[in-house]
Parts: structure tokens; C-alpha cells; sequence
């Protein structure tokens, strides 16, 4: 699991998925709510498209995530 800064995140978010190591990160989102109400900790997942946005909330569904399925 990595803990760290977001480019650093992003760094080895993208080498884990290019060499196929699976993977697991921690984001620290702002919260407003915690409750999954004010989409202020949304983060988009890697299946996320213009014509069809998908997001996480970290208050619920994290915050660890696998490295793969998250957009940073
Ligand atoms: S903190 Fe409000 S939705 Fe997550």
C-alpha cells in the first residue's frame, strides 16, 4: 500500500499498472460531509469517460484503493 504525495501517487500508480504489480493506494481527499453527501472527496475512476462520469466518494469507499481503478 502507498501513502504519499499526489505526483508521487500518480508516478506509481502508472508504473504498477505498467508492469502489472498490483497495487494499492491511500488518498487524502478534503472532506466536507463524510457521509457520502457532498461529493466534496469524489475522485473519478479509471472507468470514468466524458460521456459517462464515475466517481468514488474516499469518505465511503476508501480511502485505500486499488491503484487501477482509480483516475489521479
Ligand atoms: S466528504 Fe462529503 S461526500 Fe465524501
Amino acid at each position: 500500500m502507498l501513502v504519499g504525495p499526489l505526483p508521487m501517487l500518480k508516478a506509481v500508480r502508472k508504473l504498477s499498472i505498467e508492469k502489472e504489480i498490483p497495487c494499492q493506494i491511500s488518498l487524502e481527499e478534503r472532506m466536507g460531509c463524510g457521509l457520502g453527501v457532498c461529493l466534496g472527496c469524489a475522485v473519478k475512476t479509471a472507468k470514468s469517460t466524458v460521456e459517462n462520469p464515475q466517481y468514488f466518494h474516499v469518505c465511503k469507499g476508501g480511502p485505500v484503493f486499488r491503484a487501477k481503478d482509480v483516475d489521479i
